[in-house]
């Protein structure tokens, strides 16, 4: 009896040994403690080995939702989420590996333009696909529309790509920082999302691994973006630049509104020709003032982001070393056709035939339009950005899930616009007539006119080193 007592009670130690128990992590962030890169190791090995249970990760990661992590923390929490899968080998490249890298945003053509524009100055911009929201048509499903381009390539062709190129637009690949995978389900279901900590360790894992020495990071708040509220955009701009720091990198991010699309397109195609259109439109400083008289530039929101987050780009990778030399790099490259160029290779390299690319009279239209009339007489109080983006992805996607890459909406009467009633707010392009209806709501329900001119917001608010 007593042998038999001892023999079962050894092997539920044998067993209590072989599965440990990570009961003493979650007391320690509990009690607002900080994680040795040891334990950092110990997490992530764990979660990816299957080694603890779904109880204690779902504790922990809610322990560290509320407890927070330090910059130290969370560096090594990226660093080892990075290990946990493939990197890109892009050390051979004697040239600057830059990242862009923005938290969202509709109708916004800035990654596709400084892709182009920091490879035609001489820099790699790698454009692997981050997570995004439901509504957000991300870059990667802007020239995946096009039919003929691929976006989904292994590492190596990827790494080859960008050699030869000097960007590519590709989807996410499972292969690299897979422990950012399991994490990120495990955040989606114990509603620990918001972590600040969790998002830049996902976010910086991911680009470490995919070679990037460099950050610009576009935070962006409201509507349009994850980021809902303006204090945690900011939040989230310090702890980006402070975790790039500790892991040795340069970054810098901005905080910058998304409570209303960027430029004057949202769709596929028809972002892909304004972003040709603004890179061969005589450069980007004829930028207007807002307050200067005649029509609004309907492009002059893009051209600022396009400005300043190019401006820092080619800081970082030192094209430019003063603020005048980086606004002048950036405005040639725009002006001079370069960057323009640059777009069409990659699309090009990537499988694009079309050719409007390089003549944007052969533009194809769509077989209808429509305007989306003002209700009433007003200023354009605000615009759900996410619903305008939710109402086009619901337009071009035909039942067998292919997008129609020459469906969208043109012509946006922007936040603070005074418009007469009757006036289009917006012009659709499509050539599914069964859609339509159903499409008019969603961009309807995105628009609010009052009577007052609303308080004028800035474009970026503020910048993070
Ligand atoms: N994008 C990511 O890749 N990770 C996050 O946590 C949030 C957005």
């Amino acid at each position: 009896m007593s042998d038999k007592f001892s023999a079962s009670n050894r092997s539920q130690q044998q067993k209590q040994q072989k599965k440990p128990s990570f009961a003493y992590l979650i007391e320690k962030k509990r009690d607002g403690g900080e994680f040795t890169n040891e334990e950092i190791r110990q997490i992530v090995d764990a979660i990816m080995d299957g080694e603890m249970p779904e109880a204690q990760q779902a504790a922990l990661a809610m322990a560290i939702f509320f407890k927070q992590m330090t910059a130290q923390e969370t560096a090594a929490l990226a660093e080892e989420m990075k290990l946990s899968g493939e990197e890109l080998d892009l050390n051979k490249v004697r040239k600057s590996k830059i990242c862009k890298i923005s938290t969202g945003g509709v109708g916004d053509k800035t990654t596709l333009i400084l892709a182009a524009l920091g490879a035609a100055t001489g820099v790699i911009v790698p454009c692997m696909g981050i997570r995004d929201e439901d509504f957000e048509i991300t870059t990667v499903a802007k020239i995946g529309a096009l039919p003929g381009v691929k976006t989904k390539y292994s590492l190596s062709e990827y790494t080859s790509l960008l050699t030869r190129v000097g960007a590519a637009i590709v989807e996410p690949d499972t292969q690299v920082a897979p422990a950012d995978d399991l994490l990120y389900a495990l955040r989606q279901n114990t509603a620990t999302l918001p972590s600040l900590p969790l998002i830049t360790a996902s976010i910086l894992s991911k680009k470490l691994a995919e070679g990037c020495g460099s950050l610009v990071v576009d935070i962006k708040w409201g509507n349009g973006s994850f980021v809902r509220e303006k204090e945690q955009a900011k939040q989230l701009a310090r702890t980006i630049t402070r975790v790039a720091r500790a892991m040795e990198r340069k970054c810098v991010a901005l905080v910058t509104d998304s409570n209303q699309p960027i430029g004057d397109s949202v769709g596929t195609a028809l972002e892909i020709r304004e972003a040709l259109q603004l890179l061969g439109g005589g450069g980007l400083d004829e930028i207007k003032p807002k307050e200067q008289d005649g029509p609004p530039d309907p492009l002059r929101d893009q051209k600022e982001l396009v400005l300043k987050l190019g401006m820092e780009l080619v800081r970082l990778a030192d094209v430019a070393g003063s603020t005048l030399s980086a606004k002048q790099t950036v405005e040639r490259a725009c002006k001079n056709g370069a960057a323009q160029k640059k777009l069409v290779e990659i699309l090009r390299a990537q499988g694009a035939k079309q050719d409007w690319l390089d003549d944007l009279s052969k533009f194809p239209e769509t077989k209808y339009t429509k305007k989306l009339p003002a209700p009433k007489r007003g200023y354009v109080h605000t615009i759900d950005a996410g619903k305008l983006a939710a109402g086009v992805k619901f337009l071009a996607t035909g039942k067998d899930g292919k997008v129609d890459p020459y469906v969208g909406i043109t012509d946006i009467r922007k936040v603070g616009r005074q418009v007469k009633q009757g006036e289009p707010l917006i012009i659709v392009h499509y050539n599914d007539e069964s859609r339509i209806d159903a499409a008019m709501q969603y961009f309807r329900d995105a628009y609010r006119l009052a009577p007052k001119r609303p308080k004028d917001e800035p474009l970026v608010f503020e910048r993070v080193a």
